[in-house]
């Protein structure tokens, strides 16, 4: 399996984190690409810096390398997923605007017809932040918010950040078992 992991400048550099160790464990291979603001917020964020970002992907591709695979329909992969998508990248993919290596690699995954998941973090939310969603969300990409469910009692962050990325992976086809599901009461 392959996957594009975007990372651009929303808050929730965490969750990012959190989902390159768990597709590295399961020796999934990625392909990374962060925007300018995403290496800053995550280092803001998270006191992680890019090269450390580096090594916990598979391969690592400039933001404005256009000559990178993911650059490329023809290039396979299973999926792309933007974790955070700032209001601007959604912007970017939902008016097909590929300025960046990021934008472009979520394009091709569009046009392609695969799996592309986008998640937003951004409160709240303007009227041309839901219309580029909707935009996007009738053409089948799918739309996750980083808003994690409380009704599995979390007790630390991390609880709140697996309850998101299994989500996540729940939505590019990883099984997983990273939170708690509900079983009806
Ligand atoms: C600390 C910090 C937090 C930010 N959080 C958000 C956010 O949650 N959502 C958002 O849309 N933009 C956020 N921004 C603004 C984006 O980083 C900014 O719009 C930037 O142009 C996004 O560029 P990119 O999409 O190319 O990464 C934040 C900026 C900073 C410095």
């Amino acid at each position: 399996m392959k996957i594009v992991v975007g990372i651009s400048g929303g808050s929730g550099a965490i969750y990012s984190l959190a989902l390159l160790k768990v597709l590295q464990e399961l020796k999934i291979e990625t392909h990374l690409v962060v925007s300018t603001m995403g290496e800053y917020v995550m280092d803001h964020e998270c006191g992680v810096k890019l090269d450390e970002l580096k090594s916990m992907a598979t391969y690592f591709h400039d933001n404005k390398d256009f000559t990178a695979p993911i650059a490329s329909g023809s290039f396979k992969v299973n999926g792309m997923v933007i974790v955070p998508c700032s209001m601007k990248t959604l912007s970017s993919v939902s008016n097909g605007f590929s300025e960046s290596l990021l934008t472009r690699a979520a394009d091709v995954n569009i046009k392609e017809g695969r799996k592309l998941v986008l998640v937003p973090r951004e409160t709240p939310l303007s009227p041309i932040h839901l219309e580029n969603m909707l935009k996007l969300s009738k053409i089948g990409v799918t739309i996750l918010p980083a808003c994690p469910g409380f009704y599995n009692h979390p007790e630390r962050i991390d609880d709140i950040v697996y309850n998101i990325v299994g989500r996540i992976l729940d939505q590019i086809g990883v099984d997983n078992d990273l939170f708690g599901r509900w079983q009806g009461v």
